[in-house]
């Protein structure tokens, strides 16, 4: 018996909790529509955690961190991979698949951590510290991964460092990151002043008001946030550690120190679960819309391309981090 092929109808059980019956109409027609699209052109959308929950639970067939995206668009099969997320994203996808068209549906979707650092920073700092291993986070650009001894994720950070056996680390471009790391390992590290946008803004005075307003609330952040959020929270971790956190230990009420679509994406699988919700968007993440997913797929555009030279020596920063 043939399946028939999932309509847009038929998903919104999986976001009631966090789309109201009264908007879903206005979405119908853009899901149907890039359903038909996925089909017809052989893609796969790969979606960050920060995704809106009808791209993130009603589109995408790859959903995770960073660091999953990267693992896993490696194997992606189908002709086309269209990344729900920020650029870097989408350049980590083709660096690491790049038989493959990879489309970003708003190339402007950037990060102020990428936009914090460029190779000829990279290239002085190699220059100040003299034979002292780099280690960049893959929220940057392909030239500046270029320039990089192996890359991190705030998933794997931590292991990153610990890994290269040296005693000395430069670590670019977040500053908080950084120091989060810098507190769980001797391993000297050298940071750069880069921020992200979203979780520079919390703070210890944020975490201690949301105590006293629900007691008993459990408080996770990002490693992004500053070092003085982390010592305040109950557990820090990347966008898929805090996922897997709330499902291994069901806090009766959670709050997540991290962009706004999260808690929504991570509601829908823990009905038991009650949310506090003070968030920050990300005004990158928010530019990828049902509508321009829609026209990348109908336009094959905006095709993510890296020069040869810089892919090859960025691909090896990237890989030698996804064998550790
Ligand atoms: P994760 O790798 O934890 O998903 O973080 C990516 C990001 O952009 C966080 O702001
Ligand atoms: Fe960049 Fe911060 Fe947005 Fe993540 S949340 S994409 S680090 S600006």
């Amino acid at each position: 018996m043939a399946i028939s092929p999932p309509s847009a109808a038929s998903l919104y059980d999986r976001v009631r909790r966090v789309i109201p019956p009264i908007e879903w109409p206005a979405f119908v027609d853009d899901i149907d529509a890039i359903l038909a699209l996925k089909r017809e052109r052989n893609a796969v959308i790969l979606a960050h955690n920060y995704q809106t929950p009808e791209i993130f639970h009603c589109l995408a067939d790859i959903v995770g961190d960073s660091l999953a995206l990267a693992r896993k668009a490696m194997s992606v099969d189908a002709d086309v991979i269209v990344l729900a997320g920020v650029h870097f994203m989408a350049e980590t996808a083709k660096l690491l698949n790049p038989g493959k068209t990879v489309l970003i549906p708003d190339p402007g979707a950037g990060c102020s951590l990428a936009d914090a650092i460029t190779a000829s920073d990279v290239r002085l700092m190699r220059q100040r510290y003299p034979g002292v291993p780099v280690v960049t986070y893959v929220n940057t650009s392909a030239a500046v991964k270029a320039e990089s001894d192996i890359c991190c994720t705030s998933g794997n950070a931590l292991a990153i460092v610990e890994s290269l056996g040296a005693p000395r680390v430069i670590m670019l471009p977040d500053e908080y990151l950084a120091k989060n790391i810098a507190a769980q390992t001797q391993v000297d590290i050298i940071a750069w002043k880069g921020h992200c946008e979203v979780h520079e803004r919390f703070t210890p005075a944020d975490i201690r008001e949301l105590r006293e307003a629900h007691p008993g609330v459990t408080v996770l952040a990002h490693p992004e946030c500053p070092p003085e959020v982390v010592a305040e929270a109950d557990f820090a971790g990347s966008t898929a550690a805090m996922s897997d956190y709330v499902g291994r230990h069901k806090p009766a009420r959670v709050v997540l120190m991290t962009e706004c679509s999260m808690s929504d994406n991570v509601a829908v699988e823990h009905p038991d679960v009650d949310f506090v919700r003070p968030c920050n968007l990300c005004p990158h993440m928010k530019r990828i819309t049902l509508a321009n997913i829609r026209t990348a797929l109908e336009e094959n555009r905006h095709i993510v391309t890296i020069d040869p030279d810089v892919a090859e020596r960025a691909r090896q920063a990237v890989e030698r981090m996804l064998a550790i």
